[in-house]
């Protein structure tokens, strides 16, 4: 079926990736859902809203250091590369993510539309400043905003807030606009990202899933390729440049 997409997406010219926390599982980071997601070992209204922000944001921000560490000791994998070497075969190729675990940037991927924030920024929980990359914060001293002396907070989407607007904006144009939409490693069950490979096959791009579990977009997609994105995002690749050099 591989073989049959590559040269599907020979063809187009704008391709557009979704990916969720299925592309960093095999760097080690936990996914959100399944047996060993994040969601079942502690509860997100718990910890990633607002309220639990105000009401404890010591532990709040325990959490997400214990996540920072995480993340500081894993490395991207083959699927965030080949998600780089996939931009070569498109005039317009738009890479979209809802992890904020930076794994993209880090692979090479310059220009990431991140849905969800990024975890390694801070900004103020009053007045939004991004105040610095890769603070270190202290949960039992949290350092206070340089312009209104609000409590710093992860710069990431937690429940019940908005998705930052240019992003998602951004996001559904260029899927709309793609011949040839990826989806890769998310349950694709959390809105509005979940909509985009929607939006995408509704004004004509064909719909492509890797994911090694059925999700809710299968039945929808026009390929579902069971497995994993570190080994067949390579693939792909491969025989895309296979197909370049036989032109
Ligand atoms: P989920 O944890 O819901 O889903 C991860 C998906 O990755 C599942 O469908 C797995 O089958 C798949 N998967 C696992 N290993 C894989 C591999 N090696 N290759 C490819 N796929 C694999 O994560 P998301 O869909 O990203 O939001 O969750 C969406 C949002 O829910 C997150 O961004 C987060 C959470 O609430 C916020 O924090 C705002």
């Amino acid at each position: 079926m591989l073989e049959e997409i590559a040269n599907i997406a020979k063809n187009c010219r704008r391709a557009a990736v979704l990916t969720g926390a299925g592309i960093s599982a095999e760097s080690g980071v936990p996914t959100f859902r399944g047996k060993e997601g994040l969601w079942g070992k502690f509860r997100a209204e718990e910890l990633a809203t607002m309220d639990a922000f105000m009401a404890n944001p010591k532990i709040v921000w325990e959490w997400y250091n214990w996540r920072r560490e995480l993340i500081g000791e894993v490395e991207p994998n083959r699927g965030h590369y080949a998600l780089v070497e996939l931009g070569r075969f498109f005039d317009d190729y738009t890479l979209i993510t809802q992890n904020v675990d930076n794994l993209h940037r880090l692979a090479g991927s310059t220009e990431v539309l991140e849905l969800h924030g990024n975890i390694l920024r801070n900004k103020c929980v009053r007045c939004n400043r991004v105040v610095a990359e890769t603070v270190e914060i202290d949960p039992d001293n949290i350092p206070a905003c340089p312009s209104c002396g609000g409590k710093l907070r992860p710069d990431v989407v937690w429940y019940g807030e908005m998705l930052p607007e240019g992003v998602i904006h951004e996001a559904f144009r260029k899927s709309e606009a793609s011949d040839i939409f990826f989806s890769v490693g998310t349950s694709a069950i959390v809105h509005p990202a979940a909509s985009l490979p929607l939006s995408a096959k509704r004004s004509g791009a064909v719909l492509v899933e890797i994911n090694p579990e059925r999700t809710p977009l299968t039945d929808i997609a026009d390929y579902y390729v069971a497995g994993k994105s570190g080994e067949l995002l390579p693939e792909l690749v491969n025989l895309l440049d296979q197909l370049s050099a036989g032109d």
